[in-house]
């Protein structure tokens, strides 16, 4: 259906089957703001052959590894990564949670010493994959999928 919005790419990584209006965050978690130089096409809210709405990235000339899509599973367990070469689908895999989340979540806790003038990056354990639940390394705090979301580091 998404085909008639944005066409198939030749090269790249599709990001498929994203909770609606989840991209945003998920390009976010990718770091795209920071340093990418691909061909970005976000497609929000369409229906799924399954009749689910979801979001589409597509990312070309880039083949992301599971280091980097990893965490895209603490916002959308079910997305599939489609690695596309000759404008076929090569591979398709889920994502995975990493053991760890390093250096993209904000500690909700105010007296945690990452939010202190301390150089400290911040470091969650993940203790549960499903629904998601991580532990801050340093203080212990523990954070749900909802302030994990309000706790993205910008
Ligand atoms: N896709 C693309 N460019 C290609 C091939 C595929 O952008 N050259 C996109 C498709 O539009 C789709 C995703 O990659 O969003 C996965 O493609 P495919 O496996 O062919 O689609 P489905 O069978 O619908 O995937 P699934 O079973 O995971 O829902
Ligand atoms: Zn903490």
């Amino acid at each position: 259906m998404e085909e008639l919005r944005v066409k198939k790419i030749k090269e790249g990584t599709v990001i498929d089957h994203l909770p609606p209006n989840s991209a945003l965050i998920i390009l976010k978690v990718l770091g795209v703001e920071k340093n990418y130089e691909n061909i970005i096409s976000v497609i929000m809210n369409v229906k799924s052959k399954k009749r689910e709405i979801k979001d589409i990235i597509k990312i070309e000339g880039k083949f992301l590894e599971p280091d980097e899509t990893g965490k895209i599973a603490l916002i959308a367990p079910a997305a599939t990564i489609n690695l596309i070469k000759n404008f076929e689908v090569i591979k398709k895999s889920r994502v995975e949670l990493p053991d760890e989340i390093n250096a993209l979540i904000k500690c909700a806790n105010p007296n945690c010493i990452t939010n202190q003038k301390e150089p400290i990056t911040s470091s969650f354990i993940v203790e549960r994959k499903e629904p998601v639940l991580l532990r801050c390394k340093f203080c212990e705090r523990v954070m749900d999928k909802k302030l994990i979301e309000q706790h993205f580091l910008g």
